[in-house]
């Protein structure tokens, strides 16, 4: 479990799925849920369409608002994209940056994932940055080499005092939406990992209160074992967040 200084995320990705009015819907039950207030932060992260419409069901929640995606530059000519000028514009308050799908699906590199952190950062967001390894390269004994790669690249440049306001999220590719999630001592040992990765770069001091999330087949049955953990400060949450039951079950595995 979190240490005081660390108060748990649980963040839930929509992905590709509501629409506005059902977007909508889904916040309110989840407003009602969540009486009384949780531990947890909590954030939900509606498709781009319905940042807009959810933001305002929103208004005296506590419930974060967050983008699934954004493009680095804030303006100019780049047709199709949203920019972190935008996604503030709008209240976000997080961003997730290099989900795996985003990575696997339209080949993001790493360094694209570095330079959308450090848009979200520059703009006064937190971005949510994924990180994790494939089945191929953990079954290789290359997960922790490639969690660090990721986790190195996508920090490059960043400024210390940015640093603080950087989520980690740790999403095993196998785990997402299989229903194979790590056991908590694998996700342990990746998540102490990750922080002494950040340390590396930033010193204890922000290292202790970095937030480290898990991803990947997180469920009611499953939550509160991973958040248990020392270093697991909160979830990441897919499919399970797509009903307000579920995802609250969650948040509450955190209490
Ligand atoms: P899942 O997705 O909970 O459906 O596995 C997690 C994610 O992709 O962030």
């Amino acid at each position: 479990m979190t240490t005081p200084e660390r108060r748990p995320l649980v963040a839930g990705n929509w992905k590709l799925f509501k629409t506005g009015s059902e977007a909508v819907a889904l916040v309110r039950e989840l407003g009602q849920l969540l009486q009384p207030a949780p531990r947890a932060e909590v954030a939900v992260a509606p498709v781009f369409t319905a940042l807009v419409t959810v933001h305002d069901a929103l208004a005296g929640s506590e419930i974060k608002l967050a983008a699934q995606d954004v493009y680095w530059e804030a303006q100019g000519a780049f047709t199709g994209e949203v920019g972190p000028l935008q996604l503030k514009d709008v209240g976000c308050h997080y961003v997730i940056v290099g989900h795996s799908e985003r990575r696997q699906l339209f080949h993001e590199s790493d360094g694209d994932v570095n330079r959308k952190a450090r848009a979200v950062l520059a703009h006064g967001m937190a971005p949510i940055v994924c990180v994790g390894e494939t089945l191929v390269e953990r079954e290789a004994g290359r997960a922790t080499e490639v969690v660090v790669r990721q986790m190195n690249a996508a920090l490059e440049g960043m400024a210390e005092s940015a640093a603080a306001r950087i989520v980690i999220a740790y999403e095993p590719v196998w785990a997402i939406g299989t229903g194979r999630n790590a056991a908590p001592s694998d996700a342990q040992q990746m998540h102490a990992q990750i922080r002494s990765t950040f340390a590396g770069r930033f010193g204890q001091t922000l290292a202790s209160g970095l937030r480290v999330l898990y991803g990947g087949s997180v469920k009611a049955d499953n939550a509160a074992a991973l958040m248990a953990q020392p270093d697991v400060d909160g979830a990441l949450v897919g499919g399970a967040a797509l009903a307000a039951a579920s995802f609250c079950a969650i948040v509450r595995a955190a209490d």
